[in-house]
């Protein structure tokens, strides 16, 4: 078997987690992550995450930004890099997908142009409705004036969405018509998102508990992965503003099979053959948002990349080589319209295998996220006794400084857990978060609770 020195593009947890499941796979000789974070630092032989298992002495970090493609082309050429996987919206966004494959490299995720499915909210509304793909009624505007009629004449709540990335901001929840009106005011005069704001897209208010359902897609076939949920607010019961993720639990004990097959056949696969027959084949990972509303699931957006936290509980459930799945979504390098002749996917789909049970993760963010936090706090409990708890640390916000891990962002690290079931998948990583500690580190206490406001129906469950 050939080996290979694979690099990852990015810094959070979802990173560290891309980083740990690619160095499980024999074909992964070494494992680069770039820029990385404390988690992903080689310390001779172990991490600084508490994990010491073999795999994970091949993952070290290199000091380049995700956003430097230049520096990053350089280095895969240099360093015989034979996959390159992408983290965040970003680059994709800017199109290092198209500068690795142009210089003949393995990249895994979508071009430029097929990621202005995430990079730009009018284009997906636009491509949903021509697909007919279920989603809210909208309509989108570039002058403040037309924008504020519509709201006017439509008289139902609404959200209004700045069409650009604005890092997980830029979409406002509105109650009345002046809400709304102030809505754009803060989009469209007051750029409070920037240029994302110059077009807004307004959509009618749903109502339902969200999924998110995440597919490998070779620009053909798709292969979906169990389907996940996360918690956006920062408190408990949902309250206080949003955040990057507080938590994630997968599968979703309320979103059955045939919900799935029903999401599959009706938003993913719709969205893959649509963009391919636009020629622009869609490979990496499609991400749906999806409100399953009381007339059946509606999409909320589309990612261009794995979730996070997402990721950090979808990945320890993924029985395969992942390096198998993302080579066989890849086109060879140059030959990037091999992409629209057929990837690789389709012959491997029946042996892309998930354990049973369930995977929870709870997020340790610093004291004052998601408004300012201080950083460099010193963060106590990554040990041994955290290692034989079976839970695994996934680092998002931290750094190394005189051989201490230290805090570096807002989020600063996941817990994940399996369990045989979501209860003790939970239990397990409550117990793991249980034993880290940083000054003013503060966590949900009610990930893997399902609330009733959002449910179609009316009572509160707990799994
Ligand atoms: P988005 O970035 O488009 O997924 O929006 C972020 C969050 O805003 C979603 O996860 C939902 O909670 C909420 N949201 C977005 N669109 C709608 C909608 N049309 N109706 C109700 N809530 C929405
Ligand atoms: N968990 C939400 C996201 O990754 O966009």
């Amino acid at each position: 078997m050939d080996q290979l020195t694979v690099m990852i593009v990015g810094s959070g947890g979802r990173e560290h987690a891309l980083a740990w499941k690619v160095a499980q796979s024999p074909q992964a000789q070494k494992v680069i992550v770039a820029p990385g974070n404390g988690g992903t630092v080689c310390r001779g032989g172990t991490t600084a995450s508490g994990i010491s298992t073999s795999f994970t002495s091949k993952i070290s970090n290199v000091d380049i930004r995700a956003e430097d493609t230049a520096g990053l082309l350089r280095f895969a050429q240099e360093n015989q890099i034979g996959l390159t996987i992408i983290g965040p919206e970003g680059p994709l966004a800017e199109g290092i997908v198209d500068t690795f494959t142009a210089a003949g490299l393995r990249v895994f995720g979508p071009s430029r142009a097929a990621a202005q499915l995430e990079a730009s909210k009018a284009y997906a509304k636009r491509f949903m409705c021509e697909q007919h793909i279920p989603t809210a009624e909208y309509a989108s505007f570039d002058d403040f004036e037309s924008a504020a009629a519509w709201v006017s004449a439509f008289g139902r709540p609404v959200v209004v969405k700045a069409d650009g990335l604005a890092a997980g901001k830029g979409v406002i929840i509105c109650e009345t018509p002046d809400d709304a009106i102030l809505a754009l005011r803060r989009c469209m005069l007051d750029r409070e998102f920037g240029a994302a704001g110059a077009t807004v897209v307004i959509e009618e208010r749903m109502t339902g508990r969200e999924v998110s359902v995440l597919a490998f897609s070779d620009g053909h076939t798709i292969v979906t992965m169990p389907p996940a949920r996360d918690h956006k607010r920062v408190f408990d019961n949902d309250e206080g503003p949003n955040t990057g993720g507080m938590g994630a639990y997968a599968p979703v004990p309320d979103v059955s099979e045939a919900l799935i097959d029903e999401i599959k056949r009706t938003i993913l696969q719709p969205t893959i053959d649509g963009m391919l027959a636009r020629g622009i084949p869609y490979t990496g990972v499609l991400y749906a948002g999806i409100m399953l509303t009381p007339r059946g699931p509606r999409t909320l957006e589309f990612n261009c990349r794995f979730g996070d936290p997402e990721t950090q509980v979808i990945l320890p459930l993924l029985q395969s080589d992942l390096v198998d799945i993302l080579m066989a979504c890849v086109p060879t390098g140059m030959l990037s319209n091999e992409s629209l002749r057929g990837g690789a996917l389709d012959r491997m789909s029946s042996e892309v295998r998930w354990h049973a049970g369930a995977c929870a993760t709870i997020v340790a963010a610093a004291p004052g996220y998601p408004g300012t936090y201080p950083k460099s706090l010193p963060i106590h409990g990554l040990d041994e006794e955290f290692e034989q708890s079976g839970a695994i640390v996934f680092h998002a916000g931290t750094t190394i400084t005189d051989e201490q891990v230290v805090t570096s962002g807002g989020r600063v690290l996941s817990v994940s857990a399996q369990g045989d079931d979501m209860h003790t998948a939970l239990e397990r990583a409550y117990a793991g978060i249980n034993h880290i500690h940083f000054e003013g580190m503060h966590y949900r206490k009610d990930i893997g609770v399902i609330r009733s406001q959002d449910a179609p129906t009316a009572h509160t469950e707990t799994i």
